[in-house]
C-alpha cells in the first residue's frame, strides 16, 4: 500500500511538472451551417433555436428518422466497414483509435460510439450516442479512398462502449455498419472526476467524485505532504446519486439519459487552520482498495480577510463554458469546444498556485438533457475544480423547465426549455453550491480573501419582496466590510448588455430577451448593489465580451479613464459611486455577435473572444480585473478600481443627484412589486401571456394538447409541429404526453 502511494506520487508530481500551455481546438465547422438549414427547413425563430439542442430537436429527431430510414434501406450495409478498434481494453482517458473503410464515402458520414454497447435498431433509437466524429475528418484521403482513423478519447462511463457508421449527417441519418469489436473499461469503479467545494462553513469543505456503484466504503484522506497520505485517517463519503426518474423531461429522462454513476462526498475539515497552504489528498474505496489514479492537491483559499502571502486574493471569473477535448470526436451534442483551452489555460494558473477560487457564473456543461456529457465535462474540469475551490450558479441551460408541481426545483422564472429536462438536478447534484443554496433556490454567498463573493440565481424569481430578493438584502447588510472590504457579485443573465435580442420586429418582448432581462434585473437587483456599495457585477449568457462603466439606472455614473503603468493600459475607476458592470459569457460556449453597433453609452468595451477574468483585490483601496484569451494566455483589456476603505469611510455608495433610487433624502425606497405565481406560462414583462384560468377538457388517448391551445393534437403530431414551444414527443398515451 505504502509502495502504491509513493508511484502515485511520483506520477502526480511529474504529471504537474510537465504540465505546459499546449493550446489547441478546432473550428466548429459544422455547426452554424446546419443550425442555419435548421432554421430554414422548418421555418423557426432563431431565437426559439439557439444552440444544438434545439437543433436535433426540431431537425433530428433520432426516433422518427432512424424509423423511417432503416426501412429504405439494408441494415448492416457491408460497404461500409469499422476495419479495426484499438485498444479495447482502457482506462480513463485513454483514445481509442477507429479506422473504417467506406466504399461511398461522402461528407455526411460519421462514426458513433455508444455505451453502454447497442445493436439493434429499437435500441439505437431509444439512446443517443455518447460522442461521434465525422468520417472525413480521419483520413486525408477519404474522398478518394474511403479510409481514415479517427481518435476517440474516451472517459470511463462505468460500461462498454461499440462503434457505429451512419451516414447521411444528422437530418438524413441513415445506419450502415456496426463494429465487430468493443471498448471495455478495465476497472469500471475507477475514482474519478474530483471537484473541492465550499459548504457554507468556512472550515470545511467537500471532496465530490464520482465511481461505480460497487464502491461500498467510499472515503478521502488528506494530508500536509503527500508521504502523509498512508497514515491518515480515513473520512468516510456520504454517497448520492441522479435516477432518470429525479430528471424532469426530454431528452433527460428519455434518449438522453445515461447513469451518472455514484456520487461520492466527503469533508475536508480543519481548513481554516490551512489557509494559503498546499494539501493532499487522495479517494477511492478502502474496501476493495481501489484508489484515485493519483494525488491531487488543493490549494486552500485565505480566509475571510486574510490575503495570501505573496499576492492578491486572486479570482478566476467566466460565464458559459460547455466542453472540449483533444480528439477527433464531440460529444453528443456537441457544445464549446472551445472550454478546453480555458480549462488548460486556468488549470495551468491553478498548477502554480496563482489562483484562490474559480467562479463558474451558469451555463455549465451545456449538457442539456444528454447526462453522458456531464461525465466528460466532469473529467475535463479537473485541473480547475480538484485543487481550487469552484463556484457555480445555475444557468437557463441547468435550470429553465416547465413548471411540476411535484418537483420543487422546475419553479424557475422563465418559461422554456434550456435544461432539456434537467431541471437543475445534475447541476446541483454534481456540483453542489455552498448553503444556504437548494436545488430550488440556489443561491448563497462566500469570503475568499478581501472578496465577498455573491451567487444569484437569474432563473429564480428575483424581483423585489421575492425569497431571492429578502435573502440578497439580508446578505448585503450582513457584509463586514472591515473583513471582506470588496464585494464580487455574480449572477447567469447580465444586468447590462449591449445586446441586440430584446423587442421583436412587432416592437414586443419575448420575456426573457436579453434586454427585457436587464431591464428587470436594473429595476429590482441594481438598487440593492447600489445600496450595499457592490464593486464588480459579472455575467454571462450572451456569449460575449463587454466592459461597462460604473453605472447606475442605465446612466453612467463613471467612465474609466486610461492609466498607463509600466507601459501598460488600465482603464481606472478612481472611487466610482456606482458598481463597474461586466459580462464574460466566453469560457468556451459559441461565440455570439449581436451586439448593437450603436453602443450604449455605458458599454465601454466589447469583443468576442473566447477566455476568462482574472480578479485581483491587491489590498483593501485596490482592485483589479485583466480579461485573459484563453488560447494565447494574452490579457486583452484591463480595468481597475480604487475605493476608499469602506470600513473607515462607509458601506454605501453617494447619493448621485438625479437618480431616482437615492430619493428625495438620499435614502434608498425600494419599489414594492407583488410576487407573481410561477405557473407554466408565466414570465415576467410579458403580461398578456396569462395562465389558462381553466384546463381545456382531456383528449382521447393517442392525442395531447400542445402548449398554448386547447386543441388536442395526434401525439406523433408533435415531432414535427415546431411552431409550439413545448410538444409532445415520443408519447404513445395521454399519460405520457401529461408528463411533459
Ligand atoms: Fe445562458
Amino acid at each position: 500500500m505504502k509502495f502504491s502511494i509513493f508511484l502515485l506520487l511520483i506520477l502526480s508530481l511529474s504529471a504537474i511538472n510537465a504540465d505546459s500551455l499546449t493550446l489547441n481546438y478546432r473550428e466548429q465547422r459544422y455547426e452554424r451551417a446546419e443550425l442555419f438549414e435548421a432554421y430554414e427547413a422548418f421555418g423557426v425563430d432563431d431565437h426559439i433555436i439557439q444552440n444544438e439542442f434545439e437543433f436535433f430537436r426540431y431537425a433530428g429527431d433520432i426516433k422518427g428518422l432512424m424509423d423511417q430510414r432503416l426501412s429504405d434501406r439494408k441494415l448492416w450495409d457491408d460497404k461500409y466497414i469499422i476495419t479495426n478498434v484499438t485498444p479495447t481494453k482502457i482506462n480513463s482517458e485513454d483514445m481509442v483509435y477507429v479506422s473504417y473503410k467506406n466504399s461511398w464515402p461522402e461528407r455526411g458520414d460519421w462514426i458513433a460510439a455508444y455505451s453502454p454497447p447497442v445493436y439493434t435498431a429499437e435500441e439505437i433509437a431509444a439512446t443517443v450516442p455518447v460522442k461521434f466524429a465525422w468520417c472525413d475528418e480521419g483520413g486525408p484521403e477519404y474522398h478518394v479512398n474511403g479510409e481514415g482513423t479517427l481518435k476517440f478519447n474516451m472517459t470511463n462511463l462505468r460500461a462498454g462502449i461499440n462503434f457505429h457508421i451512419f451516414s447521411g449527417g444528422f437530418r438524413k441519418m441513415t445506419h450502415q455498419n456496426i463494429s465487430a469489436q468493443e471498448v471495455t473499461f478495465i476497472n469500471n469503479n475507477e475514482q474519478l472526476r474530483p471537484r473541492v467545494l465550499a459548504t457554507g462553513d468556512p472550515d470545511i469543505y467537500t471532496v465530490v467524485w464520482s465511481s461505480d456503484y460497487t464502491t461500498k466504503k467510499p472515503v478521502m484522506k488528506w494530508a500536509w505532504i503527500p508521504q502523509g497520505l498512508g497514515t491518515q485517517t480515513e473520512y468516510h463519503a456520504v454517497t448520492d446519486s441522479i435516477k432518470q426518474s429525479d430528471l424532469c423531461g426530454f431528452p433527460a429522462n428519455s434518449i438522453g439519459w445515461h447513469d451518472m454513476g455514484q456520487i461520492n462526498k466527503a469533508n475536508l475539515t480543519g481548513m481554516k487552520d490551512a489557509s494559503n497552504q498546499k494539501i493532499y489528498y487522495t479517494f477511492g474505496d478502502a474496501e476493495t482498495d481501489t484508489w484515485s489514479d493519483k494525488i491531487w492537491e488543493f490549494h486552500v483559499p485565505p480566509k475571510a480577510g486574510e490575503q495570501p502571502p505573496n499576492r492578491p486574493t486572486t479570482l478566476v471569473l467566466f460565464d458559459d463554458l460547455g466542453r472540449g477535448s483533444n480528439d477527433d470526436a464531440w460529444t453528443w451534442y456537441h457544445y464549446g469546444a472551445a472550454s478546453f483551452n480555458t480549462t488548460k489555460s486556468v488549470g495551468y494558473r491553478v498548477s502554480q498556485g496563482e489562483i484562490d477560487a474559480v467562479y463558474h457564473g451558469g451555463d455549465i456543461s451545456y449538457a442539456v438533457g444528454y447526462e453522458a456529457v456531464w461525465d466528460f465535462f466532469l473529467s475535463m474540469l479537473t485541473p480547475m475544480s480538484a485543487s481550487v475551490l469552484y463556484f457555480t450558479t445555475v444557468g437557463n441551460h441547468e435550470a429553465d423547465w416547465f413548471h411540476m408541481a411535484d418537483k420543487p426545483s422546475t419553479t424557475t422564472f422563465y418559461t422554456g426549455h434550456d435544461s432539456g429536462g434537467e431541471c437543475s438536478i445534475p447541476a446541483v447534484k454534481l456540483l453542489p453550491q455552498p448553503a444556504p443554496a437548494t436545488a430550488a433556490a440556489p443561491w448563497w454567498s462566500y469570503d475568499v480573501g478581501l472578496v465577498h463573493f455573491i451567487g444569484m440565481s437569474t432563473e429564480h424569481n428575483f424581483t423585489t419582496g421575492s425569497p431571492q430578493w429578502k435573502w440578497l438584502e439580508q446578505d448585503l447588510a450582513g457584509v463586514d466590510r472591515s473583513v471582506t472590504p470588496w464585494i464580487v457579485f455574480g449572477g447567469h443573465r447580465s444586468m447590462y448588455i449591449n445586446s441586440a435580442y430584446g423587442p421583436n420586429v412587432k416592437g414586443k418582448y419575448r420575456a426573457n430577451s436579453d434586454i427585457a432581462v436587464s431591464n428587470l434585473m436594473i429595476e429590482h437587483v441594481e438598487p440593492l448593489l447600489w445600496k450595499y456599495k457592490v464593486n464588480l457585477g459579472f455575467y454571462g449568457h450572451m456569449h460575449t465580451v463587454q466592459r461597462q462603466s460604473a453605472v447606475l439606472d442605465h446612466k453612467v455614473v463613471q467612465k474609466s479613464q486610461p492609466r498607463v503603468i509600466d507601459g501598460l493600459t488600465w482603464h481606472h475607476h478612481e472611487d466610482p459611486q456606482a458598481t463597474v458592470q461586466m459580462t464574460i459569457g466566453t469560457g468556451g460556449a459559441n461565440l455570439m455577435f449581436n451586439t448593437n453597433a450603436t453602443q450604449p453609452a455605458w458599454n465601454e468595451m466589447t469583443m468576442t473572444k473566447w477566455g476568462y477574468a482574472l480578479v485581483k483585490a491587491v489590498n483593501r483601496t485596490y482592485l483589479t480585473w485583466e480579461w485573459v484569451e484563453s488560447s494565447t494566455d494574452k490579457v486583452l483589456d484591463r480595468m481597475s478600481i480604487a475605493q476608499k476603505d469602506p470600513s473607515t469611510d462607509g458601506v454605501a455608495f453617494n447619493c448621485p443627484s438625479g437618480f431616482k433610487v437615492c430619493g428625495s433624502e438620499g435614502t434608498y425606497e425600494p419599489t414594492v412589486v407583488p410576487t407573481p405565481t410561477p405557473s407554466h406560462y408565466w414570465g415576467p414583462n410579458e403580461p398578456t401571456v396569462l395562465p389558462t384560468p381553466s384546463p381545456p377538457p382531456p383528449c382521447p388517448p393517442g392525442m395531447s394538447h400542445h402548449w398554448h391551445s386547447s386543441e388536442c393534437y395526434p401525439c406523433s403530431v408533435g415531432k414535427y409541429n415546431p411552431g409550439y414551444e413545448h410538444e409532445c414527443i415520443a408519447c404513445d398515451s395521454l399519460s405520457d404526453a401529461k408528463k411533459y
